[in-house]
């Protein structure tokens, strides 16, 4: 795909229209998928959510914020310019609102975990039928780190069943209470009024202690845990410090690759030793990482995949090992 247009979405944030090269036809998107970005098809890809475009239109939007010492955002942010050409999978995910349902829709959005509700919102623009209600619930740090700020202002005016409140944990000189944010601070359910008796289906996309909390106070307020759906954009997986190192081997050869628990996961360590190896979601969602374990031990940080294999986005080794790969 080519980069049409670039620009700054907010503060740190930066977005992108792509179109396809010549001949190729743009990719259907269920809003709230995500599409996979890379420099080139064998280099380091990540998940970026759609925030507008796809089939039909013209291009494809993406928002990517900067992350310290992150290869691929980093690249963004100061190699891509208009008429960049970068790599991209078609979109994909679960993580999809529905268009239209009689059940009320709770949208939760902390900082860049607003982009998949920029897609959904945009799509509904079109729409006849509509969810009855939409609540969306924003937490920014301040006025310029705010991305879509105008956009969604707009929406909210075109779309009747939309209604927005956001904080701002640290709001800057300019920011103004009844201008620009609603609330001061983390964003909290409190009393808000919310539509809980009526079976709202709740969508969360921000930092995980975010979507934790949120889980917990609508659980305490009756929403069943079924009824919430997050998307985790970066796993924040404790390596135990106690894991001795160990050689990760290939069956398909290669050079192997010396892991330590300061590497992270199996999947960072070979990406840091020049070996990319398949990845999608990074997060333990999608299973485009998953690889037989021919011989020796691995662990998963967190929740055990529902399957048997590997998958190298979450999994340590627990002493050397060999991978079907
Ligand atoms: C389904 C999905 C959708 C996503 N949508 C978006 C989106 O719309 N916009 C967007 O900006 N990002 C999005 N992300 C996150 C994105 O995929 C990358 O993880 C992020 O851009 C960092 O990649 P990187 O190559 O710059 O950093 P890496 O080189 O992968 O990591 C560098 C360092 O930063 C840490 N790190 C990585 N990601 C984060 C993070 N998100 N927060 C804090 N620390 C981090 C790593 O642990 C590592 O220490 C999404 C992720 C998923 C799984
Ligand atoms: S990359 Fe998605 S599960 Fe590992």
């Amino acid at each position: 795909m080519r980069v049409l247009r670039a620009w700054s979405e907010a503060q740190g944030v930066a977005g992108l229209s792509l179109t396809p090269a010549t001949g190729e036809s743009m990719p259907a998107v269920r809003p709230g998928q995500h599409v996979l970005l890379a420099a080139s098809e064998d280099g380091p890809a990540r998940a970026y959510s759609v925030t507008g475009g796809g089939e039909g239109a013209s291009t494809v939007d993406i928002a990517v914020r900067r992350v310290e010492n992150g290869v691929i955002s980093r690249f963004v942010h100061e190699d891509v310019t208009p008429g960049s050409q970068l790599w991209l999978e078609r979109p994909r995910g679960t993580f999809t609102p529905p268009l239209s349902t009689d059940r009320p829709v709770i949208l939760v959005a902390g900082g860049v975990g607003i982009t998949p509700f920029i897609g959904y919102l945009r799509a509904l623009r079109n729409r006849p039928e509509r969810p009855r209600s939409i609540t969306l619930l924003a937490v920014f740090r301040n006025g310029l780190e705010h991305p879509f700020h105008e956009e969604l202002e707009l929406l909210a005016g075109e779309l009747p069943e939309l209604s927005i409140r956001t904080w701002y944990s640290q709001p800057s000189p300019a920011d103004r209470r009844g201008r620009d944010f609603d609330a001061l601070g983390r964003l909290s359910l409190g009393d808000l009024d919310l539509p809980v008796a009526e079976r709202p289906l709740v969508y969360l996309c921000g930092a995980s202690g975010l979507m934790d909390d949120v889980t917990e106070e609508l659980t305490a307020r009756g929403v069943p845990r079924f009824d919430v759906f997050r998307e985790d954009f970066h796993a924040a997986v404790e390596v135990p410090r106690d894991l001795g190192p160990a050689a990760i081997r290939f069956a398909g050869g290669g050079e192997p690759i010396d892991w330590t628990p300061a590497d992270g996961s199996i999947l960072q360590a070979a990406e840091r030793q020049g070996r990319i190896l398949p990845s999608g979601c990074r997060v333990g969602q999608c299973e485009s990482c998953a690889v037989r374990v021919v011989s020796g031990t691995i662990a998963h940080l967190g929740e055990d995949p529902a399957d048997d294999g590997c998958l190298t986005c979450i999994a340590v080794p627990i002493g050397d090992v060999v991978l079907d790969i």
